[in-house]
């Protein structure tokens, strides 16, 4: 059954001033029509930046650890409907039930982790080198941030950036993905359960195109932060860039597994079915590639094409399903490109290659799990971010080779290596140029903890989740507050004006 949703606008659910609506199916089954959603036009965001302007002063003034009260609250509410929001956004947008509740759970744990946050918005004290004076910093609330989120992660990405938001201070208009709007719908409606007071938090659904433009463009929002597809990303930032406000992006990836000859094989193995076909390789973390050490290279890949070949695909509703289908037409369309022009270029195609049919498969956005050998190392494949079921291994001649090729594309997102030896680790970790690397563990599943984000044409220098270091950094401005309490007017670097 269709489930019909609202903006949520200065505490208040309505209807887009456009009346017109958009609806979502079930990518598994799309007989099904999972939820209806507003398309809202330019009054609705205008509403949505003014309620959020108009709540940010009282907002602010609220005491941080009590701020932190609802946020506690709006995070237990979460973990008690972590089952029912689980399959709901399993219906919504296709990833398999096990992983629509780790995406919830890690909801929770930003939830709680950044609630915590309002006990510490730590500022420094800092040393002066004049008498008499003291110096401190504290983090302050921005204003009204803008909050763009895509598909592929409908409860966790929200809430890795709403949480740390709301912690530090600022008022929220929440634009999510139109594929996701129900997911978003229902974490909003815990915050007002918790009783976030009005305009704090405000939700705009409709397309990117539309909603999300007049959102970017919209005169009233002080900062933004963006996960989304590095095109859209590149004018988002352009965009903020020419109104000078902080804009913190989260982008795209073409991360690599590097499995070395001393590597335990079949760890390996299952590092790379995980990280490369784990939410159907749509992840922004997802391992598109997997470099493999050419003494190890042939057992590797008879090994891991025999594992891919076990993948079950299906509906994620179903017990004992390991993936599920893509997102939608757009996103099935785009991936079979790719495959298309592997056949075209004759590349070795070891498994998959197709969209996936029969077996109930038919009505829904399957693709089958993909393994393509050593394609050129310039090719498309081995290059481009697909966010599909297809990985590219590639043959390494040694160690140095290895990284050189880890390290050369226009990504930095996450990158992992198989090894055995301790000292092959710790070289790897040093020389892998991207914001997350991991050991003997694929390249995705990163904790709520640590800062998450990359470098290069993954981001722009922000992360998300962490603490200092991590969304605190984005959702605060940092204030120096000085005090002369020697009764002079003292001047620092040693300057005399007498
Ligand atoms: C993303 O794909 O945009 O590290 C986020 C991970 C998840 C988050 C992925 N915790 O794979």
């Amino acid at each position: 059954m269709a489930e019909q949703f609202k903006n949520f606008i200065d505490g208040q659910w309505q209807d887009s001033e456009s009346k017109q609506t958009m609806e979502r199916r079930n990518p598994a089954n799309t007989d099904e029509i999972v939820s209806i959603i507003p398309r809202s036009n330019k009054n609705d965001v205008d509403k949505a930046v003014n309620a959020a302007r108009a709540a940010f002063p009282k907002w602010k003034n609220i005491p941080a650890p009590h701020r932190a009260d609802i946020l506690y609250k709006a995070a237990r509410i979460l973990e008690e409907k972590k089952e029912e929001l689980a399959e709901f956004m399993c219906r919504e947008m296709g990833k398999i039930l096990q992983e629509c509740l780790g995406d919830v759970q890690e909801g929770v744990d930003i939830g709680y982790y950044m609630a915590g946050e309002g006990r510490r918005l730590h500022g420094q004290t800092v040393p002066s080198e004049l008498k008499s004076k003291h110096i401190w910093t504290v983090r302050e609330p921005l204003g009204v941030f803008a909050l763009i989120t895509p598909w592929n992660f409908p409860i966790a990405i929200p809430s890795w950036k709403i949480f740390p938001a709301l912690v530090c201070g600022n008022s929220v208009v929440f634009k999510p993905s139109n594929f996701v709007a129900g997911s978003a719908t229902k974490l909003v409606e815990i915050f007002e359960k918790a009783r976030l007071p009005k305009g704090v938090l405000n939700l705009v659904h409709g397309s990117g195109g539309e909603a999300g433009d007049f959102l970017i463009n919209h005169g009233g929002i002080d900062g933004c932060s963006f996960t989304g597809s590095t095109a859209i990303g590149k004018m988002v930032g352009k965009i903020c860039g020419e109104k000078l406000i902080k804009h913190s992006l989260e982008m795209g990836g073409k991360n690599a597994i590097i499995v070395m000859d001393d590597a335990n094989l079949d760890l390996a193995v299952d590092g790379a079915l995980w990280g490369g076909f784990g939410t159907s390789g749509q992840r922004c973390t997802a391992a598109s590639r997997v470099i493999v050490h050419e003494k190890v290279y042939d057992k590797f890949k008879d090994k891991f094409v025999k594992a891919v070949k076990q993948i079950r695909l299906g509906d994620g509703l179903k017990n004992g399903t390991h993936v599920g289908p893509v997102v939608n037409d757009d996103q099935r369309n785009s991936i079979k490109k790719y495959l298309d022009l592997a056949k075209n270029d004759k590349l070795m195609i070891l498994c998959g290659g197709n969209i996936a049919s029969g077996s109930g498969l038919d009505k829904g956005y399957f693709i089958e799990p993909t393994v393509i050998d050593n394609p050129p190392r310039d090719h498309k494949i081995a290059n481009e971010e697909i966010f599909g079921p297809v990985v590219a291994l590639l043959k390494a001649k040694d160690f140095d080779d290895a990284i050189c090729l880890a390290n050369n594309t226009a990504y930095g997102l996450s990158s992992a290596i198989f090894t055995e030896s301790i000292r092959n680790a710790h070289k790897a970790a040093e020389a892998l140029e991207t914001g997350l690397v991991y050991v003997n563990a694929a390249t995705i599943g990163a904790e709520v903890q640590t800062p998450f984000g990359g470098i290069k044409g993954t981001g722009n220098g922000h992360r998300e989740a962490g603490g200092m270091g991590g969304a605190l950094d984005t959702y605060t401005e940092i204030k120096v507050i000085n005090v002369d309490f020697s009764g002079s007017v003292q001047k620092a670097q040693g300057i005399k004006w007498d």
